[in-house]
């Protein structure tokens, strides 16, 4: 059996022992495998839209002696759950677009779910803003690097904060810590974003301007301590 990632590792930190959770687009099951034998009492849902990972993971959890502990359904996002089945969600390793979608044209499904747990590597200010306003808070937020990846994994409960552009952009608790990978990562992000800006049609304005507000960000926050 594969060794878990640092980076499901961490997804899995944020796993309370006692609740019920589907691991949506579990692809290989590794992370479901792995709480199922961390915690006896968890109840998981390992999900895959694709039959081909779903499989796999079938598989590997067959070899783990954990199909009476793991349950496999193979289907899109919310759909193969009842609400009362789950007060967790994980998602990890999909594109914030389609992370948001899977929750937000599911919200019947959402109606038990107290805690969402998510792992993106894209636009993390959409995703930010579109969980809370589902009515989910950013309890807590961390970044892991891994093969020169920096991950950030975010853990939302539920209940109401208001947060500002430049917490929603940075993460309102990796801003307050702002930690040595915090500020490689905006570096990183910085570079990028100045970068899309040399090479970018001038016909682009409002795109422009975004970045250009980013850039303004990313600099400020990466020159104070
Ligand atoms: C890049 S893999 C990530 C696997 C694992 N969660 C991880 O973080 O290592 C993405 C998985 O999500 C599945 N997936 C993509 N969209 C999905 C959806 N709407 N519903 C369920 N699974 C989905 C894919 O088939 C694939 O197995």
């Amino acid at each position: 059996m594969n060794k878990l990632s640092k980076r499901l590792e961490k997804v899995a930190d944020y796993v309370k022992a006692d609740s019920k959770i589907i691991d949506i687009g579990c692809d290989h099951g590794l992370l479901s495998i792995f709480l199922a034998n961390k915690y006896p009492k968890i109840k998981i849902i390992a999900s895959d839209i694709n039959e081909n990972a779903l499989n796999s993971a079938i598989q590997n959890i067959q070899n783990s002696h954990l199909e009476k502990r793991i349950d496999t359904r193979l289907g899109k996002g919310l759909e193969v759950v009842n609400p009362e089945e789950i007060n967790t969600v994980v998602i990890a390793g999909m594109g914030s677009n389609t992370i948001v979608g899977i929750l937000k044209y599911a919200k019947d499904k959402l109606s038990h779910v107290d805690t969402i747990i998510v792992q993106s590597n894209t636009d993390l200010y959409f995703l930010r803003k579109n969980i809370t306003m589902l009515g989910y808070y950013i309890e807590d937020e961390t970044l892991v690097e891994e093969k020169d990846i920096i991950y950030t994994i975010i853990k939302f409960v539920k209940g109401r904060k208001r947060y500002n552009y430049k917490e929603l952009y940075f993460g309102p608790v990796l801003l307050a810590s702002k930690d040595s990978l915090f500020k490689k990562k905006m570096q990183k992000e910085y570079k990028t974003i100045q970068m899309i800006l040399k090479n970018i049609d001038k016909g682009h304005y409002f795109y422009r301007l975004k970045l250009k507000r980013n850039a303004r960000l990313l600099k400020e926050v990466i020159s104070t301590n």
